[in-house]
């Protein structure tokens, strides 16, 4: 095959595979196989520059970060939704909908999330992506090209043979909650300004002049609709929205998967119910559902005012701020020492949750919104993470209000605290201080690290106190008898701990890195490592400058993360600390592609041209299979892979009787290697 079919190829394969895996969520390779599309095609590119093209998978991130931004035109406005706050209201728009469409049969409609995000138009031409930018005022955008492409569920091309010559589409762009908190946290370390929630946090990541910044951010896009011609019945392809997201679909365009199609009011309510009671697992912010007559000759026929489409409506849901009063604020120190000041608040409900604890982050933001002890506050809670103070109702303050100052001693043991150069959080520098020795350890057990259910903080708790477990390594020694004698234990229950701890001993890998509680070290990042290193101890064994080299070489894997990682490895009680853990734990590997008896353990050689796929390619497979390839034929290899004019190998392979695949026949067990028969 010629060069430019074998790079078509590639960037196909490639498209492909992004499309299963940030779109679809069902990757079909593993990670090194893909890597290994990757560099083929980027090899190949380094050779023929002159095929490089701007849709190219290798062409996310542009290289210099712009001056500025240029203001972007929208051909067609993006328009905005009145609002409904409740079934009434809701059921009064049905009406008018059917006396506006002159009709007593039940309207068909479409509903589906309302994304908490910022809006966003992306065109294409002829099927590739020319342009994205943001709304602006609606007319008058600015231009995000750059940062859209390194989104990677955004498609750069259409998945279609038969694009259409220009069309813009819409679409929400959000980060994930986790995604918003950690970024706050690593904002809030590096003394840096907070983003107030995950729409802000969106669209600080996407309006970045430097491209390379807003790919760092795991931005996600769902498009829901397109500039002008869905109203307009006579230009559009579409009679329905619900087929033009279906064709969405087919074209590799990112939608979220919660819709409902019906007629009449009540499947509506009952989708805004049922979301409503998702609300809080969502990993993203909503703020209600939108619904749409779901015919394009019904949305014409409805019009507009002023600068909404009269067909459609969005649906709220109660927002998640309310005020309350401040009645303390204590200081908190987390596992790795920072001192948190958190307001303890009168209780109040914030969308159906009773809170009573906000978060204030650190003194800089204490005094940049000028918190006191007695003021009235509003505060806002997103998904089921802590709570935050967002700002100071200052207008009702009596004067008795006090201000707040961080101590400068550690308020569990009393050390001298520590401000890092630069840096806005203070933290208590005793690693033995018993808040940190506990905080860790809830950490440990937690649900997303090795989810010991039933440890909960007040065990933890008398656990420390009576001294029975400093680290976690303790908890795995720790026997019924000695649980019985602690407060509130029965038979039951300590037998049940124990149940509890003695089954969390052969995590996830990923899980058991997390668990660890090493700085900035989150879940994705320790899957990051799971997936690279694929065990633990051997990280014991590696030098400071290697383990440095090989971590900032990894995704995701920033200098101060891979600094952060190298001191855990090489402090003395944290290596003691897991040698001891590792003599009760035994992490297991994230599965690759399963091995296979056709290749576990087998040697393989290839010889000649692959059609199919390149070396690398074929290579990656094998391994994953649990195979193993060489260069030269020898009495010991399984098998000889012959492509296209296969020379001397072959004949060897012959000589020695040693079975030989032609590339039809090797593609073929792969496949069934792959699909585990
Ligand atoms: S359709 C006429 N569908 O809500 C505009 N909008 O106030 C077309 N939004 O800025 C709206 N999720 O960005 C539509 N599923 C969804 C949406 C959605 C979020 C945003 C949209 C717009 C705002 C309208």
């Amino acid at each position: 095959m010629s060069s430019r079919k074998t790079l078509e190829k590639l960037r196909s394969a490639i498209r492909h595979h992004d499309h299963r895996y940030y779109v679809l969520d069902d990757p079909e390779v593993s990670d090194a196989q893909y890597d290994a599309l990757m560099r083929e095609l980027q090899a190949l590119e380094q050779a023929n520059p002159q095929w490089i093209t701007s849709d190219s998978p290798t062409q996310r991130v542009a290289g210099t970060p712009r001056e500025g931004f240029t203001k972007f035109q929208h051909e067609v406005p993006m328009l905005s939704l009145g609002n409904v706050f409740s079934k009434e209201e809701f059921l009064e728009f049905d009406d008018r909908m059917r006396r506006l469409l002159d009709t007593a049969e039940p309207l068909e409609y479409f509903a589906e999330l309302k994304f908490d995000g910022l809006s966003i138009s992306l065109v294409y031409e002829n099927g590739i992506l020319t342009h994205a930018a943001t709304r602006g005022d609606g007319t008058l955008g600015e231009e995000i090209t750059a940062n859209i492409r390194t989104i990677r569920s955004v498609p750069l091309v259409l998945n279609t043979d038969k694009p259409p010559e220009k069309i813009e589409i819409r679409g929400e762009a959000l980060l994930p909650i986790k995604d918003f908190e950690s970024l706050n946290r690593v904002q809030s370390e590096r003394g840096e300004k907070l983003f107030a929630n995950p729409r802000n946090a969106a669209a600080g990541s996407l309006r970045q002049l430097d491209a390379a910044i807003t790919a760092s951010r795991p931005l996600r896009v769902f498009c829901y609709g397109v500039g002008g011609i869905q109203f307009e019945s006579k230009r559009t392809p579409w009679d329905r929205l619900s087929t033009m997201r279906e064709d969405f679909k087919a074209w590799g365009l990112p939608i979220q998967s919660s819709c409902v199609i019906g007629k009449g009011p009540e499947a509506v309510l009952s989708f805004y119910d049922e979301i409503q009671s998702r609300r809080e697992d969502l990993p993203f912010e909503i703020d209600g559902i939108v619904v749409k007559l779901n015919s394009i000759r019904a949305l014409e026929q409805a019009g507009f005012v002023s600068r909404s489409p009269r067909g459609m409506i969005a649906f709220k849901y109660p927002a998640r701020q309310e005020t309350t009063e401040i009645e303390d604020i204590v200081v908190q120190v987390g596992r790795t020492g920072t001192l948190t000041p958190v307001a303890h608040l009168k209780p109040v409900q914030v969308g159906g949750v009773w809170v009573r604890r906000a978060t204030l982050h650190n003194q800089d933001e204490i005094d940049r919104k000028d918190v006191r002890i007695g003021d009235r506050v509003t505060i806002q809670r997103a998904g089921d993470v802590i709570p935050e103070v967002v700002q100071v109702i200052t207008s009702v303050r009596t004067g008795k209000e006090r201000r707040f100052q961080i101590p400068d001693r550690c308020p569990e043991c009393n050390s001298a605290v520590e401000r890092a150069e630069g840096e806005s959080a203070v933290r208590c520098p005793n690693r033995n201080c018993l808040a940190q020795v506990k905080e860790r350890l809830r950490h440990f057990v937690s649900k997303d690290a090795l989810n010991m259910d039933g440890l909960g903080e007040k065990i933890i708790e008398q656990l420390v106190d009576e001294k029975l477990v400093q680290i976690p390594a303790d908890l795995f020694a720790l026997t019924e008898e000695a649980l019985l004698k602690l407060e509130g234990f029965a038979e039951k229950s300590a037998s049940q701990s124990i149940a509890a701890i003695q089954s969390a001993r052969t995590p996830e890998l990923a899980r058991l890195f997390f668990a660890l509680g090493i700085r900035h070290v989150g879940e994705r990042t320790s899957k990051t490592l799971s997936k690279h290193f694929r065990d633990i101890a051997p990280l014991l064994t590696k030098s400071a400058e290697s383990l440095q080299t090989e971590l900032e070489a990894l995704p995701d894997v920033g200098p101060e993360v891979a600094q952060s990682v190298v001191s855990y490895f090489s402090d003395s009680e944290c290596r003691e600390a897991l040698k001891k853990l590792l003599k009760f734990v035994v992490p297991s590997a994230p599965t690759r592609t399963a091995k296979h008896p056709d290749f576990d353990g087998k040697s393989f050689v290839i010889t000649g041209t692959l059609h199919s796929m390149g070396r690398s390619e074929a290579t990656t497979r094998i391994e994953a299979l649990g195979g193993f390839v060489r260069s030269s034929i020898s009495k010991n290899t399984d098998a000889l892979i012959a492509g296209e004019e296969a020379g001397s190998k072959l004949k060897k392979a012959q000589d020695l009787g040693v079975q030989i695949y032609d590339e039809k026949a090797f593609g073929a067990l792969l496949a069934r290697a792959e699909k585990g028969k």
